[in-house]
């Protein structure tokens, strides 16, 4: 851990960039995890004064901390597993995500009772916990990016306690307009967006999202203030994803994904159509598994010739909405299989298990990429498929997702919600002419990654540094 008052920058997020669990033999296991910050900030790297303070997320974490087991760079805040379970559970999945992507429908529609605002204390003092950890190791005039819809609370927090910082909150989430946000209650509506007003500047992921926040700013509080808001899309990291795609463990994984596939009645592989999600609603998996069984159901000409390769991997199983979602969608793929399978063609292929090879294996061998989500921050599936495909891929996106924004000339467009529509785009996609996958798929890798990792990270220090 850096010395107190040390760091020159420090980011703030719910989940670190490793957690520990403990195997059997009591041993301590610690597993490192990727994403735009771990690589954006290993840029600056622990030498040079960079500080990531992040949450206990569970029993594996909290030993290690007792046993004062940590990584270089890193700070794990020792938060009570109450404490953790209603502000991340809570508030953060079960409410904030769910007004951010707009998910609300008459049968999980908030009600905000007494649990709620016990729920709510509890967010406050997690966030009050990152603040105070965040005043003590800061360096004098240090810059602190604070991330996510975890952490909204922060900046105005710090500010109070260390007003010599320079202090950024990035969103990786969508912002909710302000006719949506405002459902909820509105003296926390209020203490939202004066948490996040704390922040000399916030980043989101794309104008749409920027614009929102700044529309809910003008029409529940007094407007943005001496906050400055900026978009910073994050893009695919195209060395480390083609590096990646071609070790031996992803070729392993690629010939057992084509012996699951099969074969086509021509002896050709059967068209392969691959999506992979964490299990979560604002992906839309029910909806793109209905779009698939309506193409089965209306173009007979795919019966054997098609696969859809789903992999959705368990998210937040805490929750209950999130393990019926998850129960729905193997249901969802089952009664595909039941109604269109034969005992030669498994027509979709569901794997739940998360496993970042096999990942990369489906991508590079799809035909089509199904991208649907109802709304998302960005969606970086969209963005590394095109990097890696061997042969070039169809892309059929939701124009919902943030991604859109970048890829909408060389992508098939789609409304989340019309599974009709999505259905012709599947079949427009495998349709496409081999020449001209080629060609969108190469301009769509070129959009992808056209801001990586590290730019992503190092230009919004440096716009916070103006
Ligand atoms: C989204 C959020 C991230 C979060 C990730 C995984 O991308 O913006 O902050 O880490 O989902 O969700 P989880 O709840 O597993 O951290």
């Amino acid at each position: 851990m850096a010395s107190t008052q040390a760091a020159q920058v420090l980011v703030a997020s719910n989940r670190g960039p490793v957690s520990y669990q403990v195997d059997e033999d009591g041993s301590l296991h610690a597993r490192r995890g990727g994403g735009g910050l771990v690589s954006g900030l290993s840029a600056i790297g622990p030498d040079a004064g960079a500080l990531w303070v992040c949450s206990t997320l569970g029993d594996g974490d909290r030993e290690a901390l007792r046993r004062g087991v940590s990584e270089p760079g890193v700070h794990m805040l020792d938060i009570p597993a109450s404490v953790h379970t209603a502000a991340y559970n809570g508030i953060a999945n079960s409410v904030l995500w769910f007004v951010h992507h707009m998910l609300y429908e008459t049968p999980v529609a908030p009600t905000f009772d007494a649990e709620f605002r016990a729920q709510w204390d509890s967010y406050a003092t997690y966030n009050r916990a990152f603040a105070e950890a965040l005043a003590e190791q800061a360096a004098p005039e240090a810059s602190v990016l604070v991330q996510d819809y975890h952490l909204t609370l922060v900046p105005g927090m710090l500010r109070a306690l260390r007003p010599d910082l320079r202090i950024g909150h990035f969103s990786h989430t969508p912002w909710a307009p302000p006719e949506y946000f405002r459902v909820l209650p509105d003296d926390i509506a209020a203490e939202i967006l004066d948490g996040m007003l704390g922040a000399d500047r916030l980043g989101f992921l794309t104008r749409r999202w920027a614009d929102a926040f700044t529309a809910c700013c003008e029409a529940l509080t007094d407007g943005l203030g001496a906050t400055r808001v900026g978009v910073h899309g994050l893009g695919a990291d195209a060395d480390f994803l083609r590096d990646r795609a071609h070790q031996p463990d992803v070729a392993d994984r690629m010939d057992a994904l084509r012996a699951e596939i099969g074969t086509a009645p021509d002896g050709s592989p059967r068209r392969t159509i691959v999506r992979v999600d964490r299990t979560e609603l604002s992906k839309n998996i029910v909806r793109g598994l209905h779009a698939y069984r309506h193409l089965l159901d209306t173009r007979p000409e795919w019966h054997d010739r098609v696969t859809h390769v789903a992999f959705a991997y368990p998210s937040r199983q805490d929750l209950a909405v999130y393990r019926d979602y998850t129960a729905e969608v193997r249901r969802v793929a089952e009664q595909i299989n039941a109604d269109h399978g034969t005992p030669t063609w498994t027509p979709v292929i569901l794997h739940v298990k998360d496993d970042f090879a096999r990942s990369l294996a489906a991508y590079r061998l799809a035909d089509v990429a199904l991208v649907n989500p109802i709304r998302d921050g960005m969606n970086l599936v969209a963005k590394e498929v095109p990097v890696v495909s061997d042969d070039g891929c169809a892309l059929v996106l939701s124009r919902e997702a943030g991604a859109y924004e970048e890829l909408s000339e060389d992508a098939i467009a789609v409304n989340p919600y019309d599974v009709v529509q999505t259905a012709d785009a599947l079949h427009a996609a495998l349709t496409l002419p081999p020449g001209e996958r080629a060609e969108r798929t190469k301009r769509l890798a070129a959009a992808a990654t056209a801001l990586p990792p590290t730019r992503w990270f190092l230009d919004q220090l440096n716009e916070l540094k103006r």
